[in-house]
């Protein structure tokens, strides 16, 4: 991190731990859950989906080994853990949020995948292990380029194979206020979504020693990300 940067990473781990144990864990878990929702809020549950389909096609077009070990960094309620160990993946479901870790488990037992996924409490930035793969979804949105960088070299030290991820890129203005409006409490504002630019993104790979192998925009109603897949030089 730069000395003239005034983002201060445990401070910044801090906030978000205690919006997803809270506001956000409630927010969040009624998106990726089945209860019915505003039209708004169900266009981002349905453009989750869209993305998490095309994650889930590009890692299987990878071709990774039967039984392969995946990290699945802030996992949320578990959506993306579970169905990769429904389909023979073994998985590490991390999330800061000991609220969405219990949630993860607990829909896990209820699809019965619960020995296919160890979970843990941890952040993005201290999770550690070699892994077949990285998936992290709608994560890195929450951070600036400072701890972008940080937590995506991390990241990209987990695994010899891919790292699949969505980020925020910088020009998506329109998409940018429908978010912080749209899901974030007033009092909570402090955790917008977080643009990237093309010059971080490629600092981040440089600093990572990653290359960019793929990206897809995926825009549906509220829902705006950009889905990359990056692999070692
Ligand atoms: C918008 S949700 C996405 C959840 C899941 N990846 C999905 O797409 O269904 C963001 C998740 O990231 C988690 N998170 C935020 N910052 C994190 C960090 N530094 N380390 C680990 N998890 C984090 C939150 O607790 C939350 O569960």
């Amino acid at each position: 991190m730069s000395s003239t940067s005034s983002f201060n990473a445990e401070e910044h781990q801090k906030m978000l731990r205690s919006y997803f144990n809270g506001n956000g864990f409630n927010r969040w878990a009624s998106i990726y859950g089945n209860e019915k929702l505003s039209t708004v809020r169900t266009t981002v549950r349905e453009g989750h989906a869209v993305m998490m389909d095309r994650a889930y096609e590009w890692l299987q077009r990878l071709n990774l080994p039967d039984d392969s070990a995946v990290l699945d960094a802030g996992c949320g309620t578990g959506l993306f853990s579970i169905r990769l160990a429904e389909n023979g993946y073994r998985v590490k479901a991390v999330d800061i949020a000991a609220q969405m870790v219990n949630k993860s488990r607990e829909e896990a037992i209820a699809k019965g995948v619960q020995d296919r996924i160890d979970f843990e409490v941890n952040t993005i930035e201290s999770v550690k292990g070699i892994h077949d793969a990285v998936v992290c979804f709608d994560v890195l949105i929450h951070y600036p380029a400072e701890g972008f960088i940080d937590a995506f070299k991390n990241l990209s030290g987990l695994t010899r194979g891919p790292v699949i991820f969505t980020y925020a890129p910088y020009n998506r203005i329109l998409a940018l206020q429908h978010w912080i409006g749209g899901f974030f409490p007033k009092k909570e504002r402090r955790t917008t979504i977080q643009m990237i630019t093309d010059e971080n993104m490629n600092k981040a790979m440089e600093e990572a020693g990653m290359v960019i192998k793929n990206r897809e925009k995926i825009s549906f109603g509220f829902y705006h990300t950009m889905l990359m897949h990056a692999e070692r030089k």
